[in-house]
């Protein structure tokens, strides 16, 4: 089945902000890292204002179908990427908010497709709303983790992300990507 964001109600999911009261043992994606994180690390983050975490869960079961960390972050662009986005300014960094960690749980990828697609629209709704009411973000960004998986870029891609010719990380473990929000 399809997943699709609607920025209303989702009638088979709710996305809500970790609390302590969700029991968080039975996620598991194909990545220890991630499972390892939402477990022991995704609360403290919060407690120390350094990252907040989302968590969709199933109605009815609350079960953890997926999680997402955010972040504030900002970018370097070179002249050419800021010619791209029509930003003409003096300066070379912009701002922008980090989908700092992502995963879906392999039970409800074989059920669903469309559930990471559906966190990234909602991190798009996130800053989006952050921005008209708050303060400006102009890019979603993400560290694809191309180390524990590939063909990750290619799902990014699909979800309108481009690569940051300007920061890539030469260890070449993460590639900087960037979606921008008004385009
Ligand atoms: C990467 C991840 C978040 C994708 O979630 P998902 O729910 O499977 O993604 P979606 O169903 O929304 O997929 C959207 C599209 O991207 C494609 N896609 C998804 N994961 C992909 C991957 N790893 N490699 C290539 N393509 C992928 C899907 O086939 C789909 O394409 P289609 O619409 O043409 O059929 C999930 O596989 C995951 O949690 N992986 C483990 C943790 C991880 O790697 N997180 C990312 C860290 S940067």
């Amino acid at each position: 089945m399809r997943i699709e964001f609607d920025d209303k109600e989702s009638p088979f999911f709710k996305l809500e902000q970790l609390s302590s009261e969700m029991f968080l043992h039975g996620f598991f994606c194909s990545v220890a890292e991630y499972n390892d994180y939402l477990i022991y690390n995704a609360l403290r983050s919060r407690q120390d204002n350094i990252a907040l975490t989302w968590v969709l869960r199933k109605r009815g079961t609350d079960d953890i179908a997926a999680y997402m960390s955010l972040v504030a972050d900002a970018i370097k662009l070179s002249v050419a990427e800021k010619e791209l986005h029509n930003l003409n300014y003096p300066f070379k960094t912009i701002p922008a908010m980090k989908i700092a960690k992502l995963a879906v749980s392999q039970p409800f990828q074989q059920v669903y497709h469309g559930i990471g697609s559906f966190m990234i629209k909602a991190a798009h709704h996130t800053a989006r709303m952050c921005s008209n009411d708050y303060f400006s973000v102009r890019f979603l960004t993400v560290d694809a983790d191309v180390e524990h998986n590939k063909n990750v870029l290619s799902f990014y891609k699909k979800n309108g992300f481009i690569i940051n010719n300007e920061l890539q990380n030469k260890n070449r473990k993460t590639i900087s990507m960037r979606l921008d929000l008004y385009s």
